[in-house]
C-alpha cells in the first residue's frame, strides 16, 4: 500500500532555495528534536556545493527562523544531510540521486521548485526507476493559475504518477486551528446542532497580514491575493467549517467530505467581489508600474446545500492591513425582542463563536449577558487560548512533512478538490472588478465592508477588540 509504507529517505529538490531556507530546515530540525526524523535527507540542487555549505545553510536557516540551536540535536541532524549537485534537465542527476540512495528504496521526494519544472523532475525520477514502487512526491502550490491550467498540470503529473502518490501541500492544512475546528464541531453536542442555517446568520473568515509583498514582487504580481491565498488556504478553512462529519478517519473519507462542500459552492459572483491594492504596492521591485493586481480580496460565497443554504460565507484577506491575524467567526442569528427586561432600545448582540487560527489557536464564545454595573447588558467573551493551556503546537510544515514521510495523506489536497476550488473562483478571474486603492495599515477598501451590508458588517477581530 503506497499510503502507509513509511519513507526510508527524504529527497528534496531545490534545497538551496527560499522555501528550504525559510521553512524546511527549521521544520526538519524541530522533527529531529522531537525524535521524529529517522532517515537520511538528500538535498538536490544545481549549485555546485559541498556538504559543508549545505550544513552552513541549514545552521543559518534554523537560527534565522528564531529556533534555538541545540548542539547535539543539530549534530544529529547534520549527520543525516547529503547533497547531490546537478542540473534537473540532465538524466545523470537522477542517476546520482539513485547512487546516493544506495539500498534505500522507498524515498519520499519533495519538490521545492517551480511547477514548470515538476514534469521534468518527475520524468527523470521515473526514468531512474525511483518511482516504480509507488514512492510519494510532495509538491507545493501553485497548482495552476485557473481551472484549465490546473487540469493541464494534473494531466502532466498523472503521466508519471498515480494521484495517490501525489501529496499537495497547503500549509493551512497543517495548522492546529484547522484541526481544532473539526474536533470542536463534532466533539461537542452543544455546537453541532446549531451549526447550520437554522441558527447561523453568516460566517466571516479573515486572514489579515500586516506585511506587504516585500521582495516577492516578481512572484506576486502575476498572482494576486485571490490565487495566492483564497483559492487554497481560505477555501480549506471554509471547508473545515462547512463539511459534514466524515464517517471515518482515512484519507479518502475525509477528502470526500471536503470535496462535497466544494461541489456545493455556487460559482462565485463578481458582483460580490472586491479587489484592493495597498498604496505604494506598485513601487515594489518586480511589480508593473500600472499593475492591476489585488493585494486585498473580499468576497461572498454561497454553499448551496441543506446545511448552509442562505448563509453567506464572507472571506477577506489583504496585505499591509492593520494587523496580522487569521480567524473564522460564526455569527448566529439575532434573538427576538426581549420583552421582560428594559434594554432602552439596545438589541442584544448575536452570539458568536470565533476560532483564531493565527497568531496561536484559540476559541472565543461571545454571549450577551446582563451585568450589575454599567452598562448593564452587554456582550461578554468566554476565551480559551490553546497555546497558553496546551503548550506550543507543531508548525504546519513540521506536521505535513512528518505526515508525508509516514504516508498519511489526510492533510493533503486532492486534485478533484483543487479543480472545484478553481471552478468556484473562475468567474472572478474572468470578470474581475477594478482594483481600489487602500491605505497601508487600514482594513482595506470601504467597498469590502459594504459587502456585509445587512449583516452588521465585519466584526472586529478577536485580538483587536479590546
Ligand atoms: C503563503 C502565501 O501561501 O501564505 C503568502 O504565498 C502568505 O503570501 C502566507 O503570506 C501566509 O501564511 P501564514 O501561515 O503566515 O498565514
Amino acid at each position: 500500500m503506497t499510503e502507509t509504507r513509511e519513507a526510508d529517505a527524504l529527497v528534496i529538490f531545490g534545497i538551496t532555495g527560499d522555501l528550504a531556507r525559510k521553512m524546511t530546515f527549521r521544520s526538519l530540525y524541530r522533527l529531529e528534536r522531537r525524535g521524529l526524523l529517522n532517515l537520511p535527507v538528500v538535498g538536490v540542487a544545481v549549485e555546485d556545493w559541498q556538504i559543508e555549505q549545505l550544513i552552513e545553510r541549514a545552521r543559518e536557516s534554523i537560527v534565522e527562523s528564531g529556533e534555538e540551536l541545540e548542539d547535539d540535536v543539530f549534530e544529529r541532524f547534520c549527520g543525516r544531510l547529503r547533497y547531490v549537485s546537478g542540473n534537473f534537465a540532465d538524466d545523470a542527476t537522477y542517476k546520482r540521486v539513485r547512487d546516493e540512495l544506495g539500498d534505500l528504496s522507498f524515498p519520499t521526494f519533495y519538490l521545492e521548485i517551480p511547477p514548470s519544472l515538476f514534469s521534468r523532475v518527475i520524468a527523470g525520477l521515473q526514468q531512474a526507476q525511483l518511482l516504480d514502487q509507488g514512492q510519494r512526491v510532495v509538491v507545493e502550490k501553485p497548482f495552476g493559475h485557473d481551472l484549465e491550467s490546473a487540469r493541464a498540470l494534473a494531466q502532466e503529473l498523472h503521466r508519471h504518477l498515480d494521484e495517490s502518490q501525489l501529496f499537495r501541500i497547503d500549509h493551512y492544512l497543517g495548522k492546529m486551528g484547522l484541526q481544532e475546528i473539526l474536533y470542536l464541531r463534532f466533539a461537542n453536542t452543544m455546537l453541532e446542532p446549531v451549526w447550520n442555517r437554522n441558527f447561523v446568520s453568516n460566517v466571516q473568515i479573515t486572514m489579515a497580514e500586516s506585511v506587504g509583498i516585500e521582495d516577492r514582487g516578481h512572484f506576486y504580481d502575476p498572482v494576486g491575493a485571490l490565487r495566492d491565498v483564497v483559492v487554497n488556504h481560505l477555501m480549506q478553512v471554509l471547508a473545515a467549517i462547512a463539511m459534514e462529519p466524515p464517517a471515518g478517519g482515512d484519507a479518502k473519507t475525509l477528502k470526500d467530505a471536503k470535496y462535497a462542500v466544494f461541489r456545493a459552492i455556487a460559482d462565485a459572483d463578481p458582483k460580490a467581489y472586491v479587489r484592493g491594492q495597498y498604496r505604494g504596492y506598485r513601487d515594489a521591485d518586480g511589480v508593473a508600474p500600472d499593475s492591476q493586481t489585488e493585494t486585498y480580496a473580499a468576497l461572498r460565497l454561497v454553499v448551496d446545500n441543506w446545511r448552509w443554504a442562505g448563509v453567506p460565507f464572507f472571506i477577506r484577506t489583504g496585505k499591509r492591513l492593520a494587523t496580522k491575524q487569521t480567524e473564522v467567526r460564526l455569527v448566529f442569528k439575532h434573538p427576538p425582542r426581549i420583552g421582560f427586561i428594559p434594554l432602552h432600545g439596545r438589541r442584544p448582540e448575536p452570539s458568536q463563536l470565533v476560532i483564531r487560527i493565527d497568531p496561536g489557536t484559540g476559541v472565543r464564545m461571545t454571549l450577551d449577558a446582563q451585568r450589575a454595573d454599567d452598562p448593564g447588558a452587554q456582550a461578554v467573551h468566554l476565551d480559551m487560548d490553546f497555546a497558553s493551556q496546551g503548550g506550543e503546537a507543531a508548525t504546519p510544515y513540521e506536521v505535513l512533512l512528518h505526515a508525508a514521510l509516514l504516508g498519511d495523506a489526510t492533510a493533503f489536497t486532492r486534485q478533484d478538490s483543487v479543480e472545484e476550488c478553481w471552478r468556484v473562483v473562475e468567474p472572478l478571474l474572468d470578470s474581475p472588478p477594478p482594483v481600489v486603492e487602500y491605505a497601508v495599515g487600514s482594513w482595506g477598501p470601504r467597498e469590502g465592508d459594504q459587502l456585509l451590508n445587512g449583516f452588521g458588517g465585519w466584526r472586529r477581530l478577536w485580538l483587536t477588540e479590546h
